[in-house]
């Protein structure tokens, strides 16, 4: 589905300040599968999945989505395959200031049941009409989580999606994200610093000064109702 080969990313190249952050990664993500990406701070993770769902160009290498060379499209064609197939949760929200949780939820997708339903289950509903400086780093994050739900795409990238959240409401969004690749088989990446959250993934790679060490596939995925926080 994604197939990262020898891939490299150097910020402000041939400059005083450039920095190689990605250093030859090879990385192929299956169709349908879990993945978690563990890393020291500063390793590298968000520049990985950035370039992985084409919101980052790379400096040197090849990513081949859905059989598409990313490297050979220009900036309007990878915004059309992105638009269609790949929603990406920030570790920072990205949440839009001046539209409230609920304007930011449904920016660019209509209302739905379900999603309406999840902002019950998430406990958001009382912060809905707010705007996000208003609201908690909790309810932002899980604002920025159903924006990208709503979207329901194929591939769905996740940064430190629960970095903000407490034990319960972890549980609540990891739920309905095993739910998915299970039920739609969406493909999920998903970065954490939480040991917990590799298991319920089923292959964890580990990154380390920009590059890979370790990729290992799980072959005892745990439910997240079984995880204990
Ligand atoms: N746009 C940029 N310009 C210059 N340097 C950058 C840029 N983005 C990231 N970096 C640098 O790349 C390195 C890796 O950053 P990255 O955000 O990918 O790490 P990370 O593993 O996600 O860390 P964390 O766990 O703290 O989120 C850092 O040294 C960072 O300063
Ligand atoms: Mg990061």
């Amino acid at each position: 589905m994604i197939k990262a080969t020898n891939m490299t990313k150097v910020f402000n190249a041939n400059k005083q300040n450039e920095i190689i952050v990605l250093k030859g990664i090879d990385l192929e993500i299956t169709e349908g599968e879990f993945c978690t990406i563990v890393g020291k701070s500063g390793s590298g993770k968000t520049t990985l999945l950035k370039c992985l769902s084409g919101l980052e160009t790379i400096t040197t290498g090849e990513i081949v989505m859905n059989k598409k060379n990313m490297v050979g499209l220009n900036k309007k064609e990878v915004n059309a395959f992105r638009r269609s197939d790949i929603s990406f949760v920030f570790q920072e929200y990205n949440l839009i200031d001046d539209l409230t949780l609920h304007e930011n939820i449904y920016l660019e997708h209509p209302t739905s049941e379900e999603i309406e339903s999840l902002i019950d289950e998430w406990d958001i509903r009382k912060a809905i009409h707010l705007f996000p400086e208003q609201c908690s780093g909790g309810q932002q994050q899980k604002a920025a989580i159903l924006r990208a739900l709503s979207k329901k795409a194929k591939i769905l990238f996740c940064d430190e999606p629960t970095g903000a959240l407490d034990g319960k409401s972890s549980k609540e969004v990891l739920s309905v994200l095993q739910r998915l690749q299970k039920s739609h088989r969406t493909t999920i990446v998903l970065i954490t610093h939480n040991d917990q959250i590799t298991h319920i993934s089923s292959r964890v790679v580990t990154i380390h000064d920009g590059k890979k060490i370790k990729d290992e596939q799980n072959s005892r995925v745990e439910i997240v109702e079984n995880l204990e926080w």
